[in-house]
Order: C-alpha cells, then structure tokens, then sequence
C-alpha cells in the first residue's frame, strides 16, 4: 500500500466574478515508502491547494486520494491518523501554552495520556523548544511558531508527514534542523513530502520530486534521472553581454543560456565560434534543479 496515491485530481475555484478557474487539473501523485518527496512549482502553481486536498480540508470536484490505501474524503479520520500536516500559514492556539498546545494536540490525535508528557519534552528537544515550553504561543518569535507547527504535527508519529514550506523565512540554523529532521523521520521510517521554493534544499533532501505549474504535473520521477536527462542533452553556458545575437538553437534560461548536445567537440566549437570573447563560461554536467525548474516552467508558461 503506498504511503500516498492522488489520482487525477480536479480543483475547481470560482473567482469573485463568478468565472472558473482550474486549480488543479487531472493531477496524478504516487509516493513510494520512506521516501523523501519535493512538490515543486512556482507561486500559485497548485502545491498548498493539492495538500488541503490530501489533508482532507478541501474535497476535490473530481479524483480521489488514498493515504495508505484510506479514502480521504470517505474515511477521513482514518486518514487523519496517519497523516501529519504542517501548513504553509502559521495557525496558531495564541492563547494557550506550547506545552499546552501539544498536550491539547496529543490527545485529539489519539496519543495515549500516560505517553504524552514524554512524546512532547522529545518533540520540544527534537525542535529545539524546551526553553519556551511554558510560553504562550503568541509570544513566540515567527521561527518559533513554525518550529511549533511542526512539533504538533510530529506528536502522534504520522506515517506520512507534509510540509508546506517548512524553510521559508527561517533562519540557517533552523534550516538546517528541520533538515536533519525530515532525515531522521524518514529513516526511521515516515514517508515525507514537501514543498520548497529553495531547489537546493530539494536536491539535498529528495529522493523525488513532481514539478507543477498551473496546475498541472509537468516533471515528475527521481531527481538523479531527471538531471540525466537534462544534463546529457546540452552544453550551458554565460555570456558577458547577454543581449549579443543569439546562436541558433541556443536558448536563454534565466541569467544562462543552453544549447542542444549532438557532439560535444563540435558544439563546443561552434558556441566558441559564435561568440568569441563574450563567452563567460561554458560547462556540460549534471543540470541544477535550477535550470530544469526555469526550463520547464519557462516552457509552459
Ligand atoms: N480557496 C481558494 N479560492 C480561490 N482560489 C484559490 C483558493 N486557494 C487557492 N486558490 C488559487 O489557486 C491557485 C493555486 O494556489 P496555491 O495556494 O495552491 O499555490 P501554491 O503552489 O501553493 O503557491 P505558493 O508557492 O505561492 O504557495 C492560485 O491561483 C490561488 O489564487
Ligand atoms: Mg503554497
């Protein structure tokens, strides 16, 4: 039973003139177990409205999910167990304590009371929140908060974890936490899936990714592949003057360009050829996610 499967999944929102507009469309996810998953896509892509559908708070107009083979939308408590989710905007219990919070937590998730007490001091140590452990939460820095988030979502041990966003705004150190983190949970077993606008926090951590834009899946597999793919079809390379008339066949993708591979000696050449002293660098190894991540997008746009 796979940890996640989304199955052509339609999202259908009404804007305030009453128009249409497809969030997602046929979007199809599987997630293999124990691994680490990147959502990516740009902003307004569809990765938060695909999680509120897997988390249940939204139904989708067509298409199912199954966490561990659980219907969402028909057992959603089911379901609910075995998910874990950390949401891209920090929702918050302001007027109770952390401790509070999670113990409050704990107990709607089922964590049996004579273990609570020792899951949240592990959770607080995991997040680094002992010192806050009787803080109120609306007196936690914004880090903190987030840092909570993710505590009240660890709590019952979830077999799939998904965050949304878990690194934006916070600082190195942090970073670097929940990284060591997600690591730690997944080897111990917990499927992760996440989403991040920093690619080289997904190149670290996934194992695979799907890419979306406009709602649709455009790229998806493991991360090693694609690069393959990517790398072993062009030669990349910068110029001084960017705006100097383009090679046929070269592309512009972001501040680089990219230039079909057929045989590197002669298109090393023609590139030299072409450009002379404006050539800044030239290079044909593995792709960054970067420079898929701006091609496709840039390709579907
Ligand atoms: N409740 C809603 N009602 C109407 N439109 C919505 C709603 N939720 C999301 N949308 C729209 O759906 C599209 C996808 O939004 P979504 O939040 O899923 O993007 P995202 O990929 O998470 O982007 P980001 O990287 O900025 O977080 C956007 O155009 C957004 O405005
Ligand atoms: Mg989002």
């Amino acid at each position: 039973m796979l940890p996640l499967t989304v199955k052509q999944v339609t999202k259908i929102f009404k804007n305030q003139s009453g128009a249409t507009f497809k969030a997602l469309d046929s979007v199809s996810v599987s997630i293999q177990p124990g691994t680490i998953f990147g959502l990516l896509g740009p902003n307004g892509a569809g990765k938060s409205t695909l999680i509120n559908l897997i988390s249940g708070i939204m139904l989708p107009d067509q298409g199912s999910v199954e966490i561990f083979g659980v219907n969402v939308a028909t057992q959603t408590e089911r379901a609910k167990q075995l998910l874990g989710v950390v949401p891209q905007e920090i929702v918050m219990e302001m007027a109770f304590s952390v401790e509070e919070v999670l113990y409050y937590f704990g107990g709607m998730y089922g964590v049996l009371r004579s273990e609570r007490k020792a899951r949240i001091r592990q959770v607080l140590v995991d997040l680094g929140l002992e010192d806050k452990a009787g803080e109120r939460a609306r007196n936690l820095s914004g880090g903190m908060k987030r840092r909570l988030m993710i505590a009240k979502a660890i709590l019952h041990r979830p077999k799939l974890l998904i965050l949304d966003e878990p690194t934006a705004g916070v600082d190195v150190s942090l970073r670097q936490k929940i990284w060591g983190l997600v690591r730690r949970l997944s080897e111990e077993g917990t499927t992760v899936l996440f989403t991040t606008h920093y690619l080289e926090e997904a190149e670290k951590l996934c194992d695979s990714i799907t890419l979306i834009n406009h709602g649709r899946v455009i790229k998806e597999g493991k991360l090693k592949d694609i690069q393959r793919e990517f790398s072993e079809n062009s030669i990349h390379f910068e110029l001084f003057d960017p705006a100097a008339p383009v090679l046929v066949g070269a592309i512009a993708v972001g501040s680089e360009f990219e230039y079909p591979l057929k045989n590197l000696a002669v298109d090393m050449a023609a590139i030299t050829a072409h450009y002379g002293t404006n050539l800044k660098s030239i290079r044909s190894e593995a792709a960054s996610l970067e420079h898929i991540f701006l091609k496709l997008t840039n390709d579907t746009l």
